[in-house]
């Protein structure tokens, strides 16, 4: 259908959803568009307009783990799978991938995103959509941005300088419009004062700078102002909201809105129809449920974590085991079939398909009989003590003693933040109590943002971080415990030691005002001044071999930079390496974080064997926004190109040269 085709009132309702989830059809004259969330998952409402009425539906680790993969082949498939739940469920729109910064520890939706790094959030999120839509599902990129705060977030204001902006907040989405997302939805807050659903500014900038060519969608109840928003460039506001409707048609018939405006906005909305039934057009789901069940299995193997391994691990043949925490046996929960425990809340959830798991029937296949005690009973309440007492003379006759602890959804859920990055006390207390008399305990975590080990960490033996982890979780990390797969995640964001070390602590903060004086600082860009704070830095995550890097050689043709180096597998495990390359510029001409992140790579390398990595730089890997030039910089200088094993691990450096603007290999 063409504009044309529509009258003037037609055009106005266009720029209004249907309903909760979808675009106006005006009776079945143009096609609809359905949409749903999927940040673990598809949550697809089963009713119009309800909320909370969801079919279940296959539960994918969160994409806090799918980011610690750091494998882009894994983000492929956890995006064609996610993309076939959508086929089977009759959407049309998948409402994410979550490429926004996360800057606070404390965010309540920090398990719906990727990092708090722009490089690897905007890559992977560009492999998310690429494979998407290719699979027939449109991607709707989110949240368009800054949005890092839960507490009062239709209210309070990002400030951010405008070079953070352009290195950290914008840069994402910068990468992820590179795979032609056919929308993208703003945010909740406010950006410098202005509402993200007004964001002319950085809308502008989606289009002229990144090429992005779809359009843009509210967030739910996102619009104050429709006829600011649609004047702005916001083309559809959802859901249906009729007093913002008539205060549209009002705006449009006081001259607040021109018609020009209107034609070009009710035109990408016709686009927005026609792009996503066009990608949709006989697509099926490719893999069967059982198929993407098993997948979950795969995706959290990829993504869990070890975090600290004194030998204890993996677990060795005739070991006699004690387990204790609630998060070992989900399963035996009455409320097992919601997804408080091993998922994050909000538009984020999951219904699963299949039961939560038992980690002691698991274990017990391999080790024979578990004395397994719950110890505590709830993940939030500080004292849901149990018998502990149990727990202890389990741990004390046993070879190995583990405990499942974590967070959940109520916890971890969108619109509100966490009060503490701390365990439940009753947990701390479970975890010092069990290690004090057996030194072979084991911690494994289920959660979706960092979490404060400080009163525990040197006491136990080993720390797993299992996440949030979808259907086939138990299996995962009964394969990782045992070895039968190496652990070969690694950390997506830093983890640091408490919350007072994070530098959001001590920054301005009121209901209406976040100040981001940290500027360009984020994550371990920050943490590179102040490494005293880190617990686990980025990019971390230990394997049950050791990998030797060597030989790195750099090529440039002058713009691109190829950066090649082989890894050794120095142990008796076939195992995967994340390596990962950071650009330091040597003595730069203005401010700028000591490295960054601008090329990673997971390889897999069999026990005593080696494999040759290659990372290509591109153009914009020396670059910086400078507010002088309003433009994207290279400073003459020499750079630094670091291969590391994390944010704190440097292996191999070498180094090039910018002349002139004529780029060579120095070393
Ligand atoms: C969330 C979005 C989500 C939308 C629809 C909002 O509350 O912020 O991320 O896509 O609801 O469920």
């Amino acid at each position: 259908m063409k504009k044309e085709q529509l009258t003037t009132d037609e055009k106005l309702r266009l720029l209004c959803g249907k309903g909760l989830w979808r675009t106006e059809d005006f009776d079945g004259k143009l096609e609809n568009v359905r949409m749903t969330d999927a940040s673990m998952g598809v949550r697809m409402p089963m009713h119009q307009n309800e909320w909370q009425d969801e079919a279940p539906s296959v539960a994918y680790p969160s994409m806090q783990m799918l980011a610690n993969t750091w494998d882009k082949e894994t983000v492929r498939t956890y995006a064609e799978c996610v993309a076939d739940d959508c086929l089977d469920a009759g959407a049309d729109v998948l409402l994410g991938p979550g490429v926004n910064i996360k800057r606070d520890p404390l965010c309540g939706r920090n398990f719906e995103y990727l990092s708090e790094d722009p490089f690897l959030a905007g890559t992977l999120g560009r492999e998310y959509v690429a494979a998407m839509q290719g699979e027939g599902v449109a991607a709707c990129v989110k949240h368009f941005c800054a949005n890092n705060a839960e507490t009062n977030r239709r209210q309070q204001t990002s400030d951010v300088d405008e070079r953070a902006l352009r290195e950290i907040y914008y840069l994402p989405f910068a990468i992820a419009c590179e795979a032609k997302p056919v929308s993208i939805m703003c945010s909740y807050n406010r950006i410098n004062g202005v509402r993200a659903s007004e964001y002319k500014k950085g809308f502008d900038i989606l289009r002229k700078e990144y090429a992005f060519d779809g359009i843009v969608i509210s967030d739910w109840d996102a619009v104050k102002d429709r006829t600011a928003s649609a004047n702005a460039g916001l083309a559809l506001e959802m859901p249906f909201h009729r007093e913002n409707y008539e205060q549209l048609v009002a705006g449009y018939r006081a001259g607040k809105l021109s018609d020009e405006t209107l034609d070009a906005l009710s035109e990408q909305v016709l686009s927005f129809v026609a792009r996503c039934k066009a990608l949709g057009k006989g697509k099926s789901s490719r893999r069967t449920k059982e198929e993407r069940i098993a997948f979950t299995q795969r995706a959290e193997e990829e993504g869990i974590v070890l975090l600290k391994n004194n030998g204890v691990l993996p677990l060795k043949k005739g070991a006699t085991l004690s387990m204790c925490g609630l998060y070992a046996r989900p399963c035996a929960y009455e409320w097992s079939k919601n997804p408080e425990l091993l998922s994050g809340g909000g538009s984020g959830r999951v219904i699963r398909l299949t039961p939560m798991f038992d980690m002691k029937a698991l274990l017990e296949e391999k080790f024979g009989e578990i004395a397994y005690e719950p110890a505590f009973t709830d993940n939030s309440v500080n004292d849901s003590f149990m018998d502990q007492g149990v727990a202890v003379r389990n741990a004390a006759e046993r070879d190995v003693n583990l405990v499942f602890a974590g967070t959940g959804s109520q916890i971890e859920t969108e619109g509100r933040d966490r009060a503490s990055m701390r365990l439940a006390a009753a947990q701390e207390r479970t975890i010092l109590d069990t290690a004090a008399v057996n030194p072979n305990t084991v911690v494994v975590l289920f959660a979706g943002a960092p979490v404060d080990m400080s009163a525990w960490l040197d006491k136990v033996a080993a720390v797993v971080w299992a996440g949030f982890p979808g259907e086939r979780g138990g299996e995962a990390l009964v394969n990782i415990l045992t070895g039968s797969v190496c652990p070969s995640g690694k950390l997506s964001e830093t983890f640091p030691k408490t919350y007072e070390d994070t530098p959001v602590f001590r920054e301005y903060r009121d209901s209406q005002v976040t100040r981001y004086a940290e500027g360009l600082d984020v994550g371990y860009r920050y943490y590179d001044r102040h490494p005293e704070g880190v617990q686990f830095p980025f990019g971390f995550g230990l394997s049950y071999t050791q990998f030797v890097y060597h030989d790195l050689s750099l090529r440039t043709d002058g713009e691109r930079i190829y950066v090649r180096y082989c890894i050794k597998n120095a142990g008796t495990y076939d195992a995967k390496e994340v390596s990962e390359v950071y650009v330091r510029p040597v003595m730069p001409m203005v401010y700028r974080p000591i490295k960054e992140l601008k090329g990673f790579e997971k390889t897999c390398v069999k026990a005593g064997g080696e494999a040759q990595a290659e990372v290509v730089l591109d153009g914009r890997a020396l670059a910086y926004w400078s507010t002088a030039r309003d433009a994207w910089t290279v400073d003459d200088g020499v750079y630094e190109i670091a291969v590391a094993a994390s944010a704190q691990d440097i292996r191999l450096v070498g180094k090039v040269k910018v002349t002139d603007g004529k780029l060579v290999v120095l070393s």
